[in-house]
């Protein structure tokens, strides 16, 4: 059966001890929390002083990373770094990551091909803008993302992923994608899985969903049959409320 997840996706917010007092929040806000993995991704700089902080019951992944293992890339972090240090949970694909800082298909593939080649696990974001969600094309942009970046995986590669469907519209914006609208996206990539790979594998893998995810809309969105969680972004830089939403199904 495949996994529920609550990911906090920090961006570029937060204190050194504000990281630290929210990590803390959360691992013991979480004692009721049952069945949900939970992770966060905080900024790069805060990573080594949260896992010696060690909060057991949640994960910690990187938000952005270097797909070579070492070289002349000034500014950047390897995967390989970040694995050294016990990391093993990246996120790929974000839209400002696709947005802001140019990140193409290929690029994403590369991204995807370094952390599975070294046995780590990708959280990879898929999702339209909205003059494709008003043109209706959302479900060819969505499927254009997974074939380009993810569909080439094999049946032994893709079970190390999950997927975070985040309507570039909804994101930051207080604009959520109503129910349907998850569920029906979903659901399609749910399909898409089953004819690239097989039935077990599309019910195995978690696809969460991301967009102003919040604790008034996450029951509602995590009853969903093809919602398996949240990727959270503003919702989770308070404990009491990411904690609400990791109870929220
Ligand atoms: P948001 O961000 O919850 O603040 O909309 C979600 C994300 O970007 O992952």
């Amino acid at each position: 059966m495949r996994k529920k997840i609550v990911a906090g996706n920090w961006k570029m917010n937060l204190s050194s001890d504000e990281a630290l007092f929210l990590i803390e929040d959360c691992n013991r806000l979480s004692e009721g929390v049952k069945g949900v993995e939970l992770m966060v991704f905080p900024p790069a700089l805060y990573i080594q002083q949260l896992i010696a902080h060690n909060s057991p019951r949640i994960q910690i992944g990187a938000q952005n990373f270097y797909p070579a293992e070492k070289g002349a890339f000034t500014g950047e972090i390897s995967f390989t770094q970040f694995k050294a240090i016990g990391l093993n949970y990246f996120l790929i694909g974000h839209s400002e990551r696709r947005e802001l800082f140019h990140e193409g298909h290929l690029f994403i593939k590369q991204k995807v091909d370094a952390v599975l080649n070294a046995g780590s696990k990708v959280m990879f974001c898929c999702g339209e803008p909205l003059a494709i969600r008003e043109a209706n094309e959302q479900m060819n942009y969505v499927r254009k993302q997974l074939n380009e970046s993810l569909f080439h995986l094999s049946t032994e590669e893709i079970v190390n992923c999950s997927i975070a469907y985040e309507p570039v519209w909804a994101i930051g914006t207080g604009k959520t994608a109503s129910t349907e609208q998850a569920e029906e996206m979903h659901a399609a990539i749910r399909t898409w899985l089953k004819e690239m790979y097989n039935a077990e594998i599309a019910n195995n893998i978690s696809i969460l969903y991301g967009g102003s995810c919040n604790t008034s809309n996450a029951k509602e969105l995590f009853a969903c049959p093809n919602v398996d969680g949240g990727l959270i972004g503003g919702a989770s830089l308070e404990a009491e409320s990411f904690m609400k939403i990791a109870k929220s199904f």
